[in-house]
């Protein structure tokens, strides 16, 4: 399956299993806007989970947990509101709204036309005689559109506020606050997983372009002049596809492949620093289930390069069912950020060098969108097998860990499966009991939420207390001890031993 057809059945599943579906429904719904069920919201956490222990866990970064509704002031500063836009136009005829660069993309066969800037992006619509893809109308001029949600703070008049589009703000506001408890020393980073709003003018593809979604964001702040950053060599020699700035501009669609060693050296990456944290996203990517040849990443030309950065490189992956879909944004942001609040504040947030010089530190960023990463890690892990879905999903990440079943309903199997279904929950394991429908339909059920390992409780287990366990992904079957159940699939999710390893085979 490929396409749009790919697209389709895993949001037939998401919304049949219960991982999302769209929001407001028996009010008709709202574009942009989707609601996660049981199992995407443990998807989700599962991610988030991941996402630490990549990005925070190995050096003590410390977290944030910053607001979503900002005063005027904050993003009048940050330049956002000036900068955070998108051109839209608008048919004359049925109304509808379109994003320009998008529909250019779709009706002229053209990528990144984003990129191009925004007088390409007039010239093009002129051009290739663009009409309403909808009702066939003329379109009319096109025109920016602030794509950040305004609300007024306080009953009365208040101050204008508006949800954040990014979390990295809270970051730069608490720079203070975050360096004091970092011990002052740099380098150092905060980072935060949180709800971000953007008015998207035309959202679509399910998760990938909502109005309300969940971003990862860290920005780690170092010293200029310190060029080396101390954990590069852990990565230096993980290789990348890039596609540089220079091969972007020259129009070179296939990406050459070197190290990140190689990148720094040869400048197509900046800093080290950035490349270090683009090492760390292919492999938090790759724990995901996503192969490092579907894996990418992409520099901005200028045009397409936010206000606030001096490089980025988007973090690609390759999707069957839309081609080449961005997962995570690199941006070196300078000290941007914080001279911006610095002058609009008037508060210092200079730090001190040894010798007493005081400088801004500057910021590279990661930054990775939750809702995106979900829906990647479900398509990657679709699979077909005699007729059945099976969502082979990392095990480390599957919302439910074990499933445990008694074979039928009766003397006494429940109670057992009950108990060995307590023990693994208290073993700190996600786990499920079952007991509805055939066996046979209950497994086809736990591998279409990919449950990595289901237990059956039958007849032999009331005689020697032993259990079947059974593969997600081969159907293979090994017996073992129910009491060796917690310790040995608790190292088997983890990914510390293999399926062989649980017991003998049946
Ligand atoms: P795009 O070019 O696709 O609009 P962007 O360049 O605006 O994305 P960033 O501003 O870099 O995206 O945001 C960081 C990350 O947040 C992206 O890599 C993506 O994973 C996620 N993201 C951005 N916009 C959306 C959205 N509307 N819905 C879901 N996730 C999003
Ligand atoms: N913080 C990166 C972005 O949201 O654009």
């Amino acid at each position: 399956m490929e396409g749009r057809e790919l697209h389709e059945a895993i949001m037939e599943l998401a919304r049949r299993r219960g991982f999302f579906w769209p929001s407001f429904e028996i009010y008709g719904g709202l574009r942009g806007f989707y609601t996660y069920g049981n199992l995407g919201t443990k998807l989700k956490r599962n991610i988030e989970k991941a996402w630490r222990r990549f990005f925070v866990d190995p050096h003590g970064f410390l977290e944030l947990d910053t607001p979503v509704l900002n005063p005027l002031r904050v993003f009048k500063a940050s330049g956002h509101l000036e900068h955070f836009k998108d051109v839209m136009v608008e048919c004359l005829k049925c109304h509808r709204v379109f994003r320009a660069d998008h529909l250019i993309e779709e009706e002229a066969g053209l990528e990144y036309v984003e990129a191009m800037g925004e007088e390409a992006i007039r010239r093009l619509l002129r051009e290739k005689r663009i009409r309403c893809p909808e009702c066939g109308g003329d379109l009319g001029e096109p025109q920016e559109f602030l794509t950040m949600f305004q609300t007024q703070i306080g009953p009365m008049s208040g101050e204008p506020g508006f949800a954040r589009p990014e979390a990295a703000q809270g970051m730069f506001l608490n720079f203070k606050l975050g360096f004091h408890h970092a011990r002052e020393r740099l380098p150092f980073a905060l980072a935060q997983i949180g709800k971000v709003m953007r008015n998207e003018i035309s959202p679509r593809r399910g998760l990938l372009r909502l109005r309300e979604f969940t971003i990862m964001e860290l920005e780690l702040f170092f010293d200029p002049q310190e060029g080396q950053c101390p954990w590069f060599k852990e990565v230096s020699d993980e290789s990348v596809k890039l596609i540089t700035e220079e091969m972007e501009a020259e129009g070179f669609k296939e990406p050459l492949e070197v190290t990140l060693g190689e990148a720094v050296e040869r400048g197509y990456i900046k800093t080290e620093w950035q490349a270090y944290f683009m090492g760390v996203s292919k492999r938090f990517i790759t724990y995901l289930g996503v192969p490092p040849e579907r894996q990418r990443f992409r520099a901005h030309l200028p045009e397409e390069r936010s206000h606030y950065s001096t490089q980025t490189y988007d973090h690609e992956v390759y999707l069957e069912s839309w081609g080449w879909i961005e997962i995570a944004g690199h941006a070196y942001r300078t000290d941007y950020d914080l001279k911006a609040h610095q002058k609009a504040s008037g508060v210092d947030l200079t730090v001190r060098r040894a010798d007493g010089s005081r400088f801004l530190p500057h910021v590279v960023e990661p930054s990775f969108g939750l809702d995106r990463l979900v829906y990647v890690a479900l398509e990657v892990a679709y699979r077909k097998r005699d007729g059945r879905t099976v969502l082979a999903l990392p095990r480390w990440i599957a919302p439910i860990q074990v499933a445990v079943m008694p074979l039928v309903t009766r003397d006494g199997l429940p109670e057992k499966a009950r108990e060995i279904w307590s023990q693994l929950k208290d073993a700190g394991l996600t786990v499920e009991y079952e007991e509805k429908g055939s066996i046979g339909k209950r497994y086809a059920r736990q591998d279409e939420i990919g449950t990595p390992i289901a237990v059956t409780v039958d007849y032999q287990t009331l005689e020697d207390d032993t259990v079947t366990l059974r593969d997600r992904d081969s159907w293979r079957q090994v017996r073992q001890e129910a009491s060796r159940l917690p310790e040995l699939l608790r190292s088997y999710i983890n990914g510390e031993r293999g399926f062989d390893e649980l017991g003998r085979p049946l």
